[in-house]
């Protein structure tokens, strides 16, 4: 396991959208190693591959106990909607307000290869369309209505 450098707000990695992931092995599984390893140091609720540089679609959100790796995810229904505080890892010391649906369902592959599906609303669900966002080169600073310094 290693602690990857998060790319920052500026490099053009992070504009990029992200190619389908096709390999389940060992090379994936120490990415998302390494994601884990780099999110708990950074004290962040999600990350995504291509903020350490990696063009593949995979994220991981950990937040209200739970952690979830989802590798090539779809989010496929949506519902209502909340407006709240966000920030980034890649856009560092900033946060801003953002509407995002209430409710999200996201169906996705686990290291493996499984699929998956997994409903989360409030802040988990926020989690998820941020970090699924960051695979297609969107940051939440596009859609902020007001972005400060924290
Ligand atoms: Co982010």
């Amino acid at each position: 396991m290693a602690i990857r450098n998060i790319i920052q707000n500026g490099d053009p990695t992070l504009r990029k959208k992200s190619f389908e992931v096709t390999d389940f092995g060992e090379k994936t599984h120490q990415l998302l190693d390494d994601m884990k390893d780099t999110l708990i140091l950074a004290d962040g609720a999600g990350l995504a591959a291509p903020q350490v540089g990696v063009l593949r679609r995979i994220f991981i959100v950990s937040a209200e106990g739970k952690y979830y790796e989802c590798i090539n995810p779809k989010i496929v229904k949506t519902s209502g909607e909340q407006i709240g505080e966000e920030g980034c890892l890649s856009v560092r010391g900033k946060f801003g307000t953002v509407k995002r649906p209430m409710k999200v369902t996201v169906k996705a592959q686990d290291r493996f290869g499984k699929p998956f599906t997994v409903n989360a609303s409030g802040f988990l669900a926020r989690a998820f369309c941020h970090e699924n966002d960051h695979l297609d080169g969107i940051l939440y600073i596009d859609k902020a209505t007001n972005v400060g310094d924290c």
